[in-house]
């Protein structure tokens, strides 16, 4: 009973304490964005760009931990992977490889990331948006 109960309360504080450690939700400027049409922007921007670029919409709950670490740690990772904040510094061979990669990814369920569409329905591409991306993705649509 009384383990119990310091268990509890010391959970509890565990939690509130947590809440101190600092994580930065950083929005670095958008130097080089991706041009593309407003339509496959759109799709992007609404599946990818919490995740692949320097416009990421925190919501509130990136701000309470532990889910806080959790998020800011995959767009930190998307980031690093790719970024359609940047993406004009690539070289234009290199654009072309993200971009059949970009598909292979979409294309095998990997992207946008399952847990993330739960939360934005937004993410989930519908049968025409895929098949524009996938154009997009070939370059035979700008
Ligand atoms: C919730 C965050 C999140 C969202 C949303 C998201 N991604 Fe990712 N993405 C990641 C993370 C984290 C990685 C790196 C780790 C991995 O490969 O799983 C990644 C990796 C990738 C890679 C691999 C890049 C490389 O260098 O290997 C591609 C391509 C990609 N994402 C495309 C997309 C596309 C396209 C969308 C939108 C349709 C999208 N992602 C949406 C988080 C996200």
């Amino acid at each position: 009973m009384r383990i119990s109960r310091v268990i509890k309360w010391g959970l509890l504080l565990a939690l509130v304490g947590i809440q101190f450690i600092e994580v930065e939700r950083t929005n670095p400027p958008v130097t080089k964005e991706l041009l593309a049409s407003a339509e496959v922007k759109k799709i992007l921007k609404d599946a990818c760009y919490d995740c692949h670029s320097n416009e990421t919409k925190w919501p509130w709950y990136s701000k309470v931990a532990p889910v806080s670490f959790l998020i800011t740690n995959h767009v930190n990772d998307g980031r690093r992977h790719l970024n359609f904040s940047t993406w004009g510094n690539l070289f234009t061979p290199k654009q072309k490889e993200y971009k059949k990669e970009i598909w292979e990814e979409i294309e095998r369920g990997n992207m946008p990331i399952s847990h993330y569409t739960w939360l934005h329905p937004k993410a989930k591409l519908t049968p025409e948006q895929l098949q524009l991306i996938k154009s997009w993705s070939k370059g035979e649509k700008f």
